[in-house]
């Protein structure tokens, strides 16, 4: 089905659509434009960022195609914008969760008549209501592996909330052989990108609805606790797997230290 647009004109910005928004997408309103905007404005490379996060997305589900997964639990999925999990893992099992209720109306229009890949509404924070909604366990097999994709959603949630317990609610469920995907805001080693990040997030967090936490990779690394992690480990996303066999880092690329990346084998 065509991809049908925004379903209602939002007056504030949400991470959702000032995402969909850097990825090129058409689920934006006005108040997401200009947010977006402005936070290009604090650091001009916020989209390429948003595009690396995108890039990741895809080589993870490649990878744990190459290794037998067939289900995904997308977490925080957002609009369906620059190749979501479906297509890029044609006939796997995919449920969608977020809790932008446009983002799943929009996904639940495009996915409609597909069997094999839905969208439900859910909060990362109340995991028993994603795992236990019939939607959930009527598209996915838990007795048999599934991925778990936290990609940048979980630098939404505040310490006070405890992300790593929350995580390890999704894990406890899942089969040996399931995997947990993270992709993360991290906090640059370096001071210049420090200061440019600092003046970032304080611009995003004042226009938008979520607020933005970095992590360093040491906490991000707690979210992978119970799993193994696959080498190369928890890394800069752009590291994590690269496309090209003759890839070399950019080390003059400032967006290079903003996301973190890393698949978890579970079991
Ligand atoms: C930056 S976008 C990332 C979208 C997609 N995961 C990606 O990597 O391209 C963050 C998404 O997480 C969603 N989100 C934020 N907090 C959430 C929560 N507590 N529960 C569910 N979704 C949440 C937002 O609505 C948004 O769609």
């Amino acid at each position: 089905m065509q991809d049908p647009g925004p379903a209602a004109e939002r007056t504030t910005a949400t991470a959702a659509g000032v995402w969909d928004w850097l990825l090129g997408g058409r689920h934006h309103v006005a108040a997401d434009r200009e947010a977006a905007i402005n936070s290009q404005r604090s650091f001009p490379l916020a989209s390429r960022v948003a595009k690396y996060n995108r890039e990741f997305l895809h080589r993870a589900v490649r990878y744990l195609t190459g290794v037998g997964v067939d289900q995904f639990l997308d977490i925080g999925s957002g609009y369906p914008v620059a190749a979501s999990v479906h297509e890029v893992a044609p006939g796997s099992r995919v449920v969608y969760v977020d809790y932008e209720q446009d983002t799943v109306d929009v996904s639940r229009r495009i996915l409609a008549g597909n069997p094999h890949a839905t969208s439900v509404h859910g909060d990362l924070r109340a995991p028993e209501g994603i795992l236990a909604n019939p939607e959930v366990t009527g598209m996915l097999d838990f007795g048999r592996p599934v991925a778990l994709l936290l990609l940048s959603v979980l630098h939404f949630i505040p310490d006070e909330l405890e992300p790593a317990r929350l995580v390890r609610s999704y894990l406890e469920p899942l089969a040996p052989g399931s995997h947990l995907v993270i992709s993360h805001g991290a906090e640059p080693a370096d001071e210049r990108s420090r200061r440019l990040q600092n003046e970032w997030t304080r611009v995003y967090n004042h226009s938008v609805t979520e607020q933005f936490h970095r992590r360093t990779a040491a906490e991000v690394g707690e979210f992978f606790a119970g799993t193994t992690l696959v080498p190369p480990g928890l890394v800069l996303a752009q590291d994590w797997h690269p496309a090209d066999p003759a890839y070399i880092p950019d080390e003059e690329d400032e967006s290079r230290q903003v996301l973190l990346g890393g698949v978890g084998r579970v079991g």
